[in-house]
């Protein structure tokens, strides 16, 4: 056993051997540093979709996938799940740090006081059709903010980074909900500075213009401390997560320079696919067209068959091997509302049939198909008279201080470069 932390390649067709050094993380799997492999030997790796490949160093998140563990700067899931607000979550991903009881209300009082959007940018909305998918407007108003503030960012400054970050982070849920009284054609609400960060979104969903939402009375003309504390949670746990599909697009778009919120509504427009923060919707559509228990054997056949592309929503992970921890958290969230909230048990009823074939079957078994986040999301979602077309909108409030962070970690790693993978050519 060689104590050298290298791995020796050998090109066969020529016999030269070329070493690369084996770099290890605090977690998780080693590295073989390739960054001179085309110098050293006029050749590419190759790795659609990036399934061997670490396109950055990164402290915010880590996965272990075999073991279905998260943890967001070190911390696990479940106890950030339980025992801290979102905002706190956010603080611990910009930060490196849980905050102190000031610095929490000091933070609280920023987002509030920051949840205003420019006037003029409210008329972007008109632009599009009543009706039009708030994930489009939400996508397009991110992207005219950017035009509202400087382009420049200087990176050293420290308290420049912060307003960037809390600006969008405020911003972000007055924008989805906006987003969504368009889409139903219906007045905005202004943000209510005396309301937290989530009984604020829920009131600038479902508020009477004019009628100050109160905390506790039940019914949908208000909003119970139940409620505020399921979707809190449920932002806690789509924060952040390594470097995910659209993540990656906001590192891609922060590696040419572009404005930050840009980067976050290219990071939006990535995250809208059904593959990815778009399958939360497409599961409740999924779970209504099977519509009944009796019809789940005919779907799980269409999923295994490889020449039908019908794929369960919410089923796989190209990470986790396992139980997404997220998706246990949901599930007994999910539990815990079904005295309080009125889920849809019919809905509860196929979900729970389609996971206990999946969790069995062996075509779901060999290929580690387990439930993920966005297979539970949307039953607690329903229960909040959230319809499924505001789920992205909501994995994208929970997500923007993931890529804020994720952003910021990119500006200020020295290895930075812009993004350019080269390819196999085929062609002519
Ligand atoms: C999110 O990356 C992240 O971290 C994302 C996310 C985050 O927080 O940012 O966790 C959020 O996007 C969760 C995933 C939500 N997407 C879905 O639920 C859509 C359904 N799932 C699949 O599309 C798929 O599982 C992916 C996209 C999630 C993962 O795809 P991979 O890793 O590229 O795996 P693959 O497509 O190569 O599948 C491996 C095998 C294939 O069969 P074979 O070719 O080996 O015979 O598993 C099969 C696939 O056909 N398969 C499925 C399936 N998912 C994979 N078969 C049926 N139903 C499915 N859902």
């Amino acid at each position: 056993m060689s104590t050298k932390k290298s791995m020796t390649l050998i090109d066969n067709r020529t016999n030269t051997q070329y070493e690369y050094p084996i770099l290890d993380g605090t977690r998780g799997p080693s590295v073989v540093d390739l960054r001179s492999f085309f110098k050293d030997t006029g050749m590419f790796t190759f790795d659609p979709g990036y399934t061997s490949t670490a396109s950055c160093q990164s402290e915010i998140t880590f996965i272990n996938g075999a073991k279905g563990e998260l943890r967001y700067r070190g911390i696990p899931i479940e106890e950030l799940a339980e025992n801290h607000s979102y905002l706190e979550a956010c603080f611990l991903l910009l930060n490196g740090r849980l905050p102190d009881k000031e610095e929490l209300t000091d933070f609280d009082l920023e987002l509030r006081h920051r949840a205003f959007i420019p006037e003029s940018s409210r008329y972007l909305f008109t632009a599009f059709p009543d009706g039009a998918h708030p994930m489009a407007t939400l996508s397009a108003s991110v992207t005219a903010l950017s035009s509202f503030y400087a382009t420049h960012l200087n990176l050293e400054s420290d308290e420049e980074f912060s307003e960037m970050a809390n600006r969008i982070l405020a911003k972000i849920p007055t924008l989805a909900a906006f987003a969504y009284r368009h889409y139903l054609g219906i007045p905005f609400i202004q943000p209510d500075i005396d309301l937290s960060f989530t009984e604020n979104f829920l009131a600038m969903m479902r508020a009477y213009p004019g009628h100050k939402m109160k905390l506790g009375r039940d019914g949908h003309q208000n909003i119970t401390p139940l409620e505020v504390e399921a979707l809190d949670t449920i932002f806690t746990l789509h924060a952040d997560h390594e470097q995910n599909a659209s993540t990656t697009v906001v590192r891609g778009v922060a590696s040419t320079g572009a404005h930050p919120y840009v980067a976050i509504s290219s990071g939006i427009a990535a995250l809208w696919g059904r593959a990815h923060g778009g399958a939360n919707e497409s599961v409740i559509a999924q779970l209504t067209m099977i519509g009944s228990v009796d019809n789940v054997d005919a779907f799980i056949a269409r999923a295994k068959d490889p020449d039908d592309d019908f794929r369960l929503m919410g089923f796989g992970h190209r990470v986790y091997k396992n139980f997404d921890p997220r998706a246990k958290i949901l599930k007994k969230l999910q539990d815990k509302l079904k005295e309080e909230l009125d889920l849809d048990s019919n809905l509860m009823k196929i979900a729970a049939r389609i996971e206990e074939i999946a969790l069995s079957d062996e075509y779901f078994v060999s290929r580690n198909l387990y439930p993920n986040i966005d297979f539970y999301s949307g039953i607690i979602l329903t229960a909040l008279q959230i319809p499924k077309e505001m789920f992205t909108p909501i994995f994208v409030i929970g997500r923007t201080i993931g890529w804020i962070a994720q952003w910021t970690e990119f500006k200020k790693d020295p290895m930075s470069k812009i993004a350019r993978p080269r390819q196999l050519y085929t062609g002519k």
